[in-house]
């Protein structure tokens, strides 16, 4: 079990901990905050790619799971 923690916002992106590398579909890195969490684009409206920039707190986003 690695220590990478993805947590589901409730309204928003996903919050990724711990160690982890982020690669585009060809495989190249992503470069992030060595040590640092960051946050992906769940809503699809990111200008930042594939990283969260904010924007689903006014496009309209329901973030809601579905129900289990
Ligand atoms: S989840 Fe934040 S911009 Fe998409």
């Amino acid at each position: 079990m690695s220590d990478v923690k993805i947590t589901i916002s409730e309204a928003g992106s996903y919050k990724v901990e711990g160690e982890v590398a982020l690669v585009d579909f060809e495989g190249n890195r992503i470069e992030t905050r060595e040590g640092k969490p960051f946050f992906l684009c769940r809503c699809g409206e990111s200008s930042n790619k594939p990283f969260c920039d904010g924007t689903h707190k006014t496009c309209g986003f329901d973030g809601r799971l579905a129900e289990r």
